[in-house]
């Protein structure tokens, strides 16, 4: 079962979201992580393939135009390496297709969380995320189908995340109704839906909302300009040890931020494209992260736009040294030498174990002892 409780937490972030930034974020102490919002109604038009060559689950939908160059590819997990982090955000506003793609998902995910706070208009205008807040007998039927037919039979938790209203009163009306439909964790966006990120988050009703959560048993999430892990212990202190923390912008921009330590941009990029290439990310979605990640001003800003592919991203990691600064060519030529060297040394071993009798390979191989 997830552990909520104190846990510093990757956002859902559409994008920004994808398995590389979740298990880079994982690597550097993130302890769960969301999955980018992904709508039921394309849930349903998946099919499940287990993908042996990448270990990972995915889930392509079937049922939507497939755009020349557009992944159909909606939603990848590594079972081994996210296993019992996982949380999957949905958008719905319909509590029977919420339960009917839930249960398509539950199996492959540690819990599922409803969006309640996205204020896009495409999300809105379909009754979904913000739009919930509005409209509570809905949100709380969604959140209780899903506990009772999804949540209590399969053992996992259902969670909502949501935004400030305008009144507190109302905020905390709301959340006295969230906490009584079983759910096991409730964030709390601490902006209204008409504030933007650049917006310093409002954290004056922050103890109450926690309260009513603890009272009934259901864990609190904190979200809203958290910069790591440093700043989210100094707010523990101030509203308790048992509080969780969320960070979406700043883990986008860097997602070891999780760590006391967080890497420098530099080495950071050197992760997160080998995780990428090793996942077969879609190189569209690499480069968006990497130009997250790297300062604009920089000259890797401009070859990581440039490039295509992971081999142009490879080209353009070996002029990078681990301050951020661009290596001499004649650095670039020893290093290439280095590699030749080490080249070679491998093809010498192979060659020695090439002439090695069969039998003797055999032999090796089995570790069997002949006689
Ligand atoms: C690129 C991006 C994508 C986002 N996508 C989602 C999403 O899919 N679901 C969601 O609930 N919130 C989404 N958000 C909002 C964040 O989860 C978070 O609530 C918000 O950014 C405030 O946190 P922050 O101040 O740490 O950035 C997104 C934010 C960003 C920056």
């Amino acid at each position: 079962m997830v552990d909520y409780r104190g846990a510093l937490v990757l956002a859902p972030m559409v994008r920004a979201g994808e398995l590389p930034t979740r298990l880079l974020a994982l690597r550097h102490g993130a302890d769960l992580v969301w999955g980018p919002e992904i709508i039921d109604k394309k849930i349903v038009t998946c099919d499940r393939i287990e993908n042996q060559k990448l270990g990972t689950v995915d889930y392509l939908s079937h049922g939507y135009t497939k755009v020349p160059g557009v992944t159909n590819l909606v939603f990848r997990t590594h079972p081994k390496l996210e296993a019992g982090k996982l949380i999957f955000q949905m958008g719905t506003a319909n509590a029977d297709v919420a339960v009917q793609a839930a249960n398509m998902i539950i199996d492959d995910v540690d819990g599922i969380d409803i969006n309640a706070g996205c204020p896009k208009h495409f999300s809105i205008h379909a009754g979904m995320g913000a739009a919930l807040l509005k409209t509570p007998d809905l949100l709380c039927s969604i959140l209780t189908n899903l506990v009772e037919k999804v949540g209590k039979p399969k053992g996992k938790p259902i969670s909502v995340k949501i935004r400030l209203l305008h009144k507190e009163e109302d905020t905390l009306n709301l959340v006295e109704r969230l906490v009584n439909t079983g759910i096991s964790n409730l964030t709390l966006h601490c902006r209204t839906q008409e504030m933007r990120n650049r917006e310093a988050p409002i954290r004056v009703s922050v103890d109450k909302v926690k309260k009513i959560c603890v009272d009934h048993g259901v864990n609190f999430i904190i979200n809203g300009a958290l910069t790591g892990r440093k700043e989210f212990e100094e707010l523990q202190e101030v509203y308790g040890k048992d509080m969780g923390g969320m960070i979406a912008e700043n883990a986008e921009r860097n997602p070891s931020v999780f760590s006391l330590t967080p890497l420098d941009w530099a080495p950071l990029i050197k992760e997160y494209i080998e995780i990428a290439e090793s996942m077969c990310n879609y190189i569209g979605n690499s480069k968006y992260m990497l130009t997250k990640m790297i300062p604009g001003k920089s000259i890797f800003y401009q070859y990581i736009a440039r490039s295509k592919s992971y081999d142009d991203l490879r080209e353009a990691m070996k002029k990078l040294n681990d301050d951020g600064t661009e290596k001499k060519q004649e650095e670039i030529e020893v290093t290439k030498d280095d590699e030749k060297d080490a080249e070679e040394e491998t093809n010498d071993k192979k060659r020695k174990t090439d002439d090695i009798q069969p039998e003797e390979i055999k032999r090796q191989q089995t570790g069997a002892i002949t006689a």
